[in-house]
């Protein structure tokens, strides 16, 4: 019989929220989130299954790339409503038989949470019924270091991520804090940022006369400058 806690629906994080907390028992030992990550910015993303390919070949790579993250003060955490039983025994299979794209001998070391009551799956609205209702979509959730959600990403069971299209997203969402500004489609480290607008008339005027050192405009509201690769990377990545 389906309890008040599985029928009810809970509001869905977002972004701008507090990232919900949950304690949970992990493959790393028991944490409390987002407390424990307090300081640094932590990934929570879920998976719909263990033992299954997408996921193994998402973990594979989010595996590789642990320490990538981690030098852009990133850490991260996988969530499935798997029990922790069945993710040691998958991360172990993967570890010791799965070679793939150049990759083997991969150890998850971050965290994966067991989640079979779903209670973390929903609170986080990673359970949406329309795609399945018994296991979790594949959700990414950006949280900072104060545990505030800054940016989710939603894929479907069948969609395998691109993790390096979640560093750029990690590394744009830094250097619009440490720098105070946007950025534009596409950006990489190295390509021009976007400037806020120009909150006086007289800085909209020598902006648009070119008088803003290294601005340029390509109208009123559209205003780039560049900083250089070295500079966002010597600013956001950890000596
Ligand atoms: C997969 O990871 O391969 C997968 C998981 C659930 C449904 C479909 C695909």
């Amino acid at each position: 019989m389906d309890t008040p806690e599985m029928t009810t629906p809970i509001p869905m994080p977002r972004i701008g929220d507090p990232a919900p907390a949950f304690k949970a028992v992990t493959t790393q030992g028991p944490i409390n989130f987002p407390e424990d990550y307090k300081g640094s910015w932590v990934i929570l993303f879920s998976h719909p299954a263990d033992f299954t390919p997408v996921c193994t070949s998402e973990f594979m790579t989010f595996a590789t790339l642990e320490d990538k993250f981690a030098q852009a003060n990133c850490k991260l955490v996988g969530l499935s409503v798997d029990g922790l039983y069945s993710h040691i025994a998958w991360l172990r299979t993967i570890k010791e038989k799965i070679e793939y794209k150049g990759m083997k001998d991969v150890e998850v070391k971050f965290p994966l949470v067991e989640d079979i009551t779903m209670e973390v799956a929903r609170k986080y609205g990673m359970i949406q019924p329309g795609e399945s209702s018994t296991k979790a979509v594949r959700a990414v959730f950006f949280i900072d270091p104060k545990g505030i959600i800054r940016a989710i990403i939603y894929y479907p069971l069948s969609l395998g991520r691109n993790f390096d299209e979640l560093y750029r997203a990690l590394i744009a969402m830094q250097t619009a804090d440490a720098f105070g500004v946007a950025t534009p489609a596409d950006w990489q480290p190295g390509d021009d940022v976007i400037v806020p607008p120009a909150g006086s008339c007289g800085v909209a005027k020598d902006r648009m006369e070119g008088k803003e050192k290294d601005v340029t405009c390509h109208d009123w509201f559209f205003c780039t400058k560049p900083i250089s690769k070295e500079t966002v990377l010597k600013t956001v990545l950890k000596k």
